[in-house]
């Protein structure tokens, strides 16, 4: 079993507060317990080994996290590492946009729920205008692609699935519609009636637009791309409660103070910070040939069990996506 893809999370701070993301009163991970860049760095290189190829940045929101280019810089130094990515709401990118492209960021992908500045405000107490200016300084650097995630909850958002596909075309952006995950136990208000079948905003898509091409797309992940052949766009569907694969997934997380978490639809960690602060190298990859085993096992219990939500009591937060 390799590992390809670390999604690692440099805080559980975030400067918005998504309802479906983070319970208000939510606690944050002290200051000494989160993972040190170098320590990141060590881990990544020493799981390079094992195939890792991939890392994308995350939180809470990453940019709140100090200096964040200096890890980039480590990240890049790392000779196998040959996709780095940044997954950020976007509220302060202009002021940090250039500074990451410049230590080596690859990619960006950025949340918004929301084009109308109101309905966006409700959801994340945030301005939409922020991220814009954000996005518009990005393609400016030459971030490319730069994927936009937008999580669809009935009853809140759907209707500006065709809104997001024309933002997609103004913008140069790919856009990735997601379905709303219960993760975060009872802190969070998810029910199934939230939940939007992509299906449907699929079809919507397809009877203005025209039939959607299959398509792949760089670093793609769990979304199923799509090309509107009318538009010259693409578009991704990411739909983890309609219609889940999780088959030879060989993706892993890191969360702000150092657990190594299997997958998103169970609470199962194993803690590296303890090895990769304080092991030597070969405590550290005897951890690491631990993890492959555990992730195997892992794997087969969610398939076994339909790709069940079964114990998911960490928030968002604290996972970053
Ligand atoms: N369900 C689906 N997506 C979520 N995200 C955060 N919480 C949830 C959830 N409960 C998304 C964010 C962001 C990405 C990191 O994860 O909107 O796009």
């Amino acid at each position: 079993m390799n590992i390809s893809y670390l999604r690692v999370s440099v805080t559980d701070k975030c400067n918005l507060k998504c309802f479906y993301c983070r319970p208000d009163n939510s606690e944050f991970v002290p200051h000494d317990e989160i993972l040190r860049y170098e320590e990141i760095a060590r881990l990544v290189k020493a799981m390079t080994k094992y195939g890792l190829r991939k890392v994308r940045i995350t939180g809470g929101e990453p940019l709140v996290r100090p200096q964040l280019e200096e890890l980039v810089k480590m990240l890049k130094d790392i000779p196998q590492i040959n996709d780095i990515s940044l997954t950020t709401n976007a509220i302060t990118l202009s002021k940090h946009a250039e500074k990451l492209r410049k230590a080596g960021l690859d990619r960006l992908n950025i949340s918004i729920d929301s084009l109308k500045p109101e309905l966006f405000y409700q959801i994340t107490k945030g301005r939409l205008e922020d991220v814009l200016e954000g996005i518009r300084v990005s393609k400016e650097l030459g971030y490319d692609p730069i994927k936009v995630n937008a999580v669809i909850v009935k009853g809140l958002n759907e209707d500006e699935a065709l809104d997001f596909v024309e933002f997609g075309k103004e913008y140069g952006v790919e856009v990735r519609f997601i379905e709303m995950m219960p993760i975060g136990g009872e802190q969070i208000q998810w029910s199934e009636d939230k939940v939007q079948p992509l299906k449907e905003i699929k079809d919507k898509i397809e009877k203005k637009y025209g039939k959607l091409i299959p398509a792949i797309s760089v670093g793609s992940g769990a979304a199923r791309v799509y090309k509107i052949p009318k538009l010259g766009t693409k578009i991704g569907f990411i739909t983890p409660i309609s219609n889940p694969f999780c088959d030879g997934c060989s993706k892993l997380r890191l969360t702000a103070e150092g657990h190594i978490k299997l997958c998103l639809r169970t609470d199962d960690e194993l803690d590296a910070k303890e090895v990769v602060r304080y092991g030597t190298d070969e405590e550290l990859d005897r951890f690491i040939k631990k993890v492959l085993i555990e992730k195997d096992i892992s794997n087969q219990k969610i398939m076994r069990s339909g790709y069940a939500f079964s114990d998911c009591r960490r928030i968002m937060t604290s996972i970053g996506g």
